[in-house]
């Protein structure tokens, strides 16, 4: 069986890292595109290299532009590899560009489509990552659930077959990787504690200038009481730079977005997490930490049901710094049991 993977975005290095292994080690067939959709090497290369990924068999180069630009390149360069690959499943992670393009591809050329972290919905239904996750799960033949919220979403969509539960593979490497989390991370960036590890990129907190400024005016309230370190998504530095915003941070230490074992020990180190990211989200509650969701929804439901998490809107960052810390219990076993790489690679070794 020959098995066609396609990543090109951060979050999906890190999926693949696990899922990857798992096929070899039950023998099967992988190629590998990456779309190039993450081009700077602190958002791709480092990634392979840090997680000791084997390098793809194709590079699309197919980053930056319009999301039509990106999506359209994507689909060209995949349907081209796919027609000379001839694979007998597509694999696709997440939600980006890269996702719905590659599964696209695939779709038109009848080859099936497998889509590992399927299932989840969030508001607002117009946000790009949205659109991608519900029409590449209307595709897909086979659909990997994190979580039985994920199943159930899917089943109120009447999507039933081809639904499988399998936890979390984020759940995996977090779990596979631990020991090697690098926390002298917290001495070399000169970080007193207690400090808090903020990442925001999505389009709607970081493309319009009021709502950054109003952002970056609240993580300024928060650096009252903590200290802040920022690793920063390219898109996030570039609109502060457009924007005209550089004033705003001079009291937080930004960095360049980071390897996965420098922000698991900076999360591991950190008093908690505010975010926008869907992923760590997730590994802040792995760690045993608490997040402030800057996001009117999440896709991780069970984490803010729980109130281990809390979502708050970009006004209310600092108000709610109260409320993290005094939430809920944590409870375990949302995400799976860490080995659900090996359940995904066992029903194609089983097919
Ligand atoms: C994408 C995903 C998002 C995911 C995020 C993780 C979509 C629709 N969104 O958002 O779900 O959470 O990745 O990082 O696919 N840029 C660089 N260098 C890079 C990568 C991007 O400068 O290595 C710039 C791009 O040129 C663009 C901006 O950052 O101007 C946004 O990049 P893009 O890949 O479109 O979306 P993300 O915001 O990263």
């Amino acid at each position: 069986m020959k098995i066609l993977s396609i990543i090109g975005a951060r979050p999906q290095f890190i999926k693949a890292a696990v899922v990857s292994k798992a096929l070899l080690a039950q023998g099967l067939h992988e190629i590998v595109i990456n779309t190039g959709q993450h081009y700077d090497y602190n958002m791709s290369d480092v990634f392979l290299k840090n997680l000791n990924m084997l390098p793809p068999h194709y590079n699309l180069g197919a980053g930056s532009g319009s999301h039509a630009t990106m999506t359209a390149a994507i689909l060209c360069g995949c349907e081209e590899v796919m027609i000379k690959e001839k694979p007998d499943w597509v694999l696709v992670y997440g939600d980006t560009n890269s996702t719905l393009a590659g599964a696209l591809s695939a779709a038109k050329l009848k080859i099936p489509v497998a889509h590992v972290e399927a299932g989840i919905r969030m508001l607002p239904k117009d946000m790009p990552e949205e659109i991608n996750r519900v029409l590449v799960d209307r595709i897909s033949s086979l659909m990997f659930c994190p979580t039985l919220r994920a199943v159930q979403n899917l089943r109120n969509e009447n999507i039933v077959n081809g639904v499988i539960h399998t936890g979390d593979v984020m759940l995996d490497l977090f779990q596979t990787m631990k020991s090697e989390f690098d926390v002298s991370i917290v001495e070399k960036l000169e970080l007193k504690r207690p400090f808090v590890l903020v990442t925001l990129h999505r389009d709607y907190n970081v493309d319009n200038k009021n709502t950054l400024e109003c952002i970056l005016m609240e993580l300024n309230q928060v650096a009252k009481s903590f200290e802040i370190v920022f690793p920063m998504h390219p898109r996030t530095a570039k609109r502060i730079t457009n924007f005209g915003l550089e004033k705003l941070i001079s009291s937080i230490k930004i960095t360049e977005p980071l390897p996965y074992s420098s922000v698991m020990g900076l999360l591991s180190k950190s008093e908690f997490l505010i975010t926008d990211s869907g992923g760590l989200q997730k590994e802040s509650y792995f760690a045993g930490k608490r997040a402030l969701v800057v996001m009117p929804d999440t896709g991780w439901i069970e984490l803010t049901d729980a109130r281990i998490n809390v979502l708050a809107g970009v006004n209310e960052i600092s108000g709610k710094i109260n409320q993290i810390s005094s939430s809920g219990n944590f409870i375990t076993g949302i995400f799976g049991d860490g080995f659900a790489s090996q359940k995904i690679a066992r029903v194609f070794a089983e097919m």
